[in-house]
């Protein structure tokens, strides 16, 4: 990454209006103090992205979307932000004390170089003579040609024509099997994909890198061949098509989790855009933070059969466990959402997206199978698995209405029943306790933190009132983000929001940043309310001394240093009740 001094990017900064910047882009409309338009960031009709020509900042009301100029033109424009940065210079007319380099000269650029490659020597296969049975097959599958080009589909035909078209180019061996386009038998690298319809996987960004290749000529197994983990494709890290949906998904508040790639690309090309794909039935850690920063409902709309009921309750709990919200979508008749579409059209898939289940509904049905309510051991045992589904629902209208069916279908007394999901509940409280306790503080002494935060990254005067009455954060994260805003104002004598939005850019902070930015810009900044979060936060932290004090006090012996200890308790109780 090129690295220019912070003073010129705050100089470049200054010397560019946002508003005249975004304008030549996407047409401004003022009103009243700011400007108006079209958010380029989601896909929209209504204005819904406000410009500041004061604030220098633009925010979109309806995807969230929000940064200074040099953010606009790096997202709009999918520049890198020295790019970003060197562009805008141009356009004041300030030269930049150095080149800058561009995206494609970053890391792994041979390695992605390669792949793009390969994508394009796939679907010109596609259009040759040779290429007419796949064809066939992609047709009698329903998809457009419109489709096949936007999802960049391809075919490898039964020989080792990419390695030797790629090695003549001059790329070595050891890329290619870098990047699992070959494999190695016998000292001989040979085409990995042959014989086989091929689909691009695309990275977050929307790189190529990898593939899924479909046996097409006739069904074999494997039905599809993937790319091995490689320096460039982490499988768990990747959704599949959540680069040309994340934009729908933004818009909407809400995606579509579906398990295979032609589920994605079916739903998709029937302008159902907000879809991504699992590639299978598990989900990984890395997935589940993907969905965590989408902050928005999931559907989750896995296979029809066996295997995908089973996946939707591990998935579902993984998403309960991580306060993802979302709902089930369980298809009937056809093995799954492609097949779906296909048989009922666009109207059904979409009425059943808007029908979803409660995740203690699907429970409700999933724990019947192999089960014969009729006989007493087998009722009981599904009882007692609904009311421990039940458990984790905070839905209190939800947990009524499902006893009551309960109650009502198996004729069970519904005191019973309140009384055992007590005990279970209880029973899950007993063990869960400090966990719950602390998820409960954190969420609000986050939001605390957060707000102390962003007043910091406004104003050297809320900084100097951190310095003061706070001095530090409890917590890491917490510290870690203020000493970022600290030093920035010591090296840059000033702070504002714009020009330290240009600086996080460049720290690993980056995200957590623009995540309080993005929560709290509609904060109102006046001094009375940052004295207050500074005093919440200042009893906070006494409270928790006072406790420490107290677990202390307890397990000393040493008559002297326990009355010092109690000593020390009480002053901090008065100190914290004075103010
Ligand atoms: P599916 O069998 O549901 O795939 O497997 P699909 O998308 O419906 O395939 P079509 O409709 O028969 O063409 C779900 C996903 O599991 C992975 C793929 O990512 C697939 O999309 N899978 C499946 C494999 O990796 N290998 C296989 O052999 C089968
Ligand atoms: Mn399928």
């Amino acid at each position: 990454m090129a690295f220019i001094e912070q003073e010129e990017i705050n100089r470049i900064r200054n010397s560019a209006n946002i508003v005249d910047i975004i304008s030549s882009y996407v047409p401004l409309t003022q009103r009243g103090k700011n400007y108006f338009g079209v958010c380029p960031f989601h896909e929209d009709h209504s204005p819904s992205m406000s410009v500041s020509e004061e604030k220098q900042i633009y925010k979109c009301f309806s995807c969230g979307a929000t940064g200074n100029v040099f953010t606009f033109v790096e997202n709009f424009l999918n520049l890198t932000f020295a790019e970003a940065v060197s562009l805008i210079a141009s356009k004041v007319g300030i030269s930049l004390s150095m080149e800058i380099k561009s995206k494609k000269e970053t890391k792994f650029k041979e390695e992605y170089e390669v792949m793009d490659f390969a994508l394009k020597f796939y679907q010109n296969n596609l259009n040759t003579e040779n290429g007419t049975k796949a064809i066939d097959y992609l047709k009698k599958r329903g998809l457009l040609e419109e489709t096949i080009k936007d999802f960049s589909i391809g075919l490898a035909f039964d020989q080792n024509m990419l390695s030797n078209v790629l090695l003549k180019k001059g790329y070595s061996e050891k890329l290619l099997e870098s990047v699992g386009l070959v494999s190695r038998k016998d000292d001989q690298v040979y085409d990995l994909f042959q014989n086989r319809i091929l689909f691009p996987i695309h990275n977050l960004d929307g790189q190529v890198v990898g593939f899924t290749a479909r046996c097409y000529l006739t069904e074999v197994t494997p039905k599809y061949i993937n790319t091995k983990e490689t320096v460039i494709f982490k499988k768990g890290n990747i959704l599949f098509n959540y680069h040309r949906a994340k934009d729908a998904i933004r818009l909407f508040k809400e995606v579509i989790v579906v398990e295979g790639n032609m589920d994605a690309i079916r739903l998709y090309s029937i302008g159902i855009k907000n879809v991504v794909a699992l590639m299978g039935t598990s989900l990984t850690k890395e997935q589940i933070e993907i969905f965590k920063k989408l902050r928005c409902k999931v559907i989750l709309m896995l296979d029809n059969d066996d295997a995908g009921e089973t996946a939707t309750l591990s998935v579902g709990n993984s998403f309960e466990e991580n306060h993802i919200p979302f709902e089930v979508v369980r298809l009937s008749g056809e093995k799954d959402p492609d097949s779906y579409v296909v048989k009922n059209g666009k109207e059904k898939m979409e009425s059943a997206i808007q029908n979803p289940l409660s995740f203690v509904d699907f429970k409700l049905n999933y724990f019947k199978k192999n089960k014969n309510l009729n006989d007493a051991a087998d009722l009981a045992e599904y009882i007692k698995a609904v009311l421990d589904g039940l458990k984790n629902t905070n839905d209190a209208i939800l947990k009524e209405v499902t006893l009551q069916k309960l109650s009502k279908d198996y004729n069970i007394s519904y005191a019973v029943l309140k009384e055992q999901l007590g005990i279970t509940e209880n029973e899950e409280k007993k063990k869960e306790v400090p966990i719950k306790q602390k998820v409960v503080k954190q969420s609000s002494y986050d939001k605390i933190c957060s707000k102390i935060l962003y007043y910091m990254m406004n104003d050297a005067k809320y900084i100097r009132l951190y310095k003061a009455k706070l001095g530090m954060f409890p917590t890491k994260e917490h510290r870690q983000i203020a000493n970022e805003i600290v030093y920035y104002l010591e090296k840059n004598k000033s702070i504002t929001l714009p020009d330290f939005i240009s600086y996080a850019e460049n720290s690993n902070l980056k995200e957590k940043i623009m995540a309080i930015i993005e929560n709290e810009k509609e904060l109102d900044l006046e001094e009375e309310g940052m004295l207050e979060l500074l005093d919440i936060m200042k009893k906070r932290i006494k409270k928790e001394e006072i406790n420490k004090l107290k677990a202390e006090i307890k397990e000393e012996y040493d008559i002297n240093k326990k009355m010092a200890l109690v000593e020390k308790m009480t002053e901090l109780k008065k100190e914290n009740e004075m103010e």
